[in-house]
């Protein structure tokens, strides 16, 4: 994408403007970001997403009851009825047209970028006033919603609800959305946004790891993998009798040490666990195996895929792979593309096409029919 040209998408600042003015400190309002824009999901093909217990959905109804999904048809509200919201999460998983919108924001690293949620509301339906822990873009995709926003101090919380509602909410700016105009909020910008009639949001969302889960996980992942670290047990023959049983003996605290430089002696592992976990499938993702014999001419990844790389690997749905020299450039372009020519394939090595010919048996890489 190039990063340096101004995009109708944000108002006309590039991407690199953007990030470096908007990202993480302020919002931005864009009228018209997807001029003439047509929701990419019809209100049924929605309502038929909620229903399926792979998808994960929730019903908001005012003053604020929560129902998680999924949802018969006929157990959501009638549409005749005020003040609800139905929330769908992931919906880029299920439907190439939105994967393709969601991708217009590869701007930002695929590592942050996490999921399009589309929320249907009926009149005044909407989920309070709250704040997100992570940014987002709220593109209005049918109908009006009018979107309170403000730096909010006070962040005391409605009691007795199902979900955190700012119990004194005081907006600095209001803004009615038509279909079309979009909203970027940073990180912990309050914000509330209620429907004027029936309409449809989506909500482009990132994801970012807190420090302590991410440590919690690399190590699990690294001690899984450090040798032996399992059968090696801890050991005393030279414990000597002791009248302070409580003190943990020194020679325990070493052997956790030891422990820990083990699981990260090796500078490269903990790059590579990195890789896997961030480009690890969503729960609920299944890719289905593929019975062709050969490699399409040209491929592009499947939309659920989640390819990355790094200075020395590749990683592909929580794999990884070693790659340097001209397979580490196909890769890397795969990754970035998310798609490969006709020429790039018929140029790749004959381990690369082999390695592009198990990942398109395992239904990560599809044929390109474009
Ligand atoms: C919504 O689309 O109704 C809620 C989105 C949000 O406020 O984060
Ligand atoms: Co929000």
């Amino acid at each position: 994408m190039p990063i340096q040209h101004p995009l109708t998408l944000l108002g006309g600042l590039s991407p690199a403007e953007f990030m470096q003015r908007y990202w993480q400190r302020k919002p931005l309002l864009v009228r018209q970001a997807i001029p003439d824009f047509k929701p990419l999901v019809s209100r049924a093909s929605l309502f038929a997403m909620a229903a399926d217990s792979e998808v994960e959905s929730r019903l908001v109804v005012k003053p604020f009851k929560v129902q998680h999904g999924p949802f018969a048809r006929n157990k959501l509200p009638k549409l005749s009825q005020n003040d609800w919201t139905l929330l769908v999460q992931g919906v880029d998983l299920h439907d190439d047209k939105v994967a393709d919108l969601m991708h217009q924001f590869r701007f930002v690293p695929d590592a942050r970028l996490d999921d399009l949620m589309i929320s249907f509301a009926t009149e005044g339906g909407g989920v309070g006033p709250h704040f997100d822990s992570y940014d987002v873009f709220l593109l209005q995709a049918h109908g009006q919603r009018k979107w309170s926003i403000g730096k909010q101090k006070d962040l005391s919380l409605v009691e007795g609800v199902d979900l955190k509602v700012l119990a004194n909410f005081e907006p600095s700016h209001e803004y009615v959305l038509n279909p079309g105009d979009m909203l970027y909020l940073p990180p912990r910008y309050a914000h509330d946004g209620i429907a004027m009639g029936e309409c449809m949001t989506y909500s482009i969302g990132f994801r970012s790891p807190a420090q302590n889960d991410l440590a919690r996980e690399l190590l699990m992942r690294l001690s899984d993998e450090t040798e032996n670290l399992d059968a090696l047990l801890y050991q005393d023959p030279r414990q000597v009798a002791v009248d302070l049983p409580g003190l943990i003996p020194k020679a325990l605290q070493s052997f956790a040490q030891d422990a820990l430089d083990k699981a990260l002696k090796d500078p490269q592992a903990l790059a590579r666990v990195l890789g896997e976990f961030l480009t690890e499938p969503k729960a609920n993702v299944w890719f289905e195996n593929c019975n062709g014999l050969k490699l399409p001419k040209q491929l592009q990844l499947d939309r659920r895929s989640r390819m990355m790389y790094d200075g020395t690997h590749i990683f592909l749905n929580g794999e990884s792979w070693r790659a340097s020299g001209p397979d580490a450039r196909l890769m890397r372009c795969l990754a970035n593309q998310r798609a490969l020519t006709k020429a790039q394939i018929q140029g790749a090595s004959k381990d690369a096409k082999e390695l592009l010919l198990n990942w398109y048996l395992s239904g990560w890489l599809k044929a390109n029919e474009t």
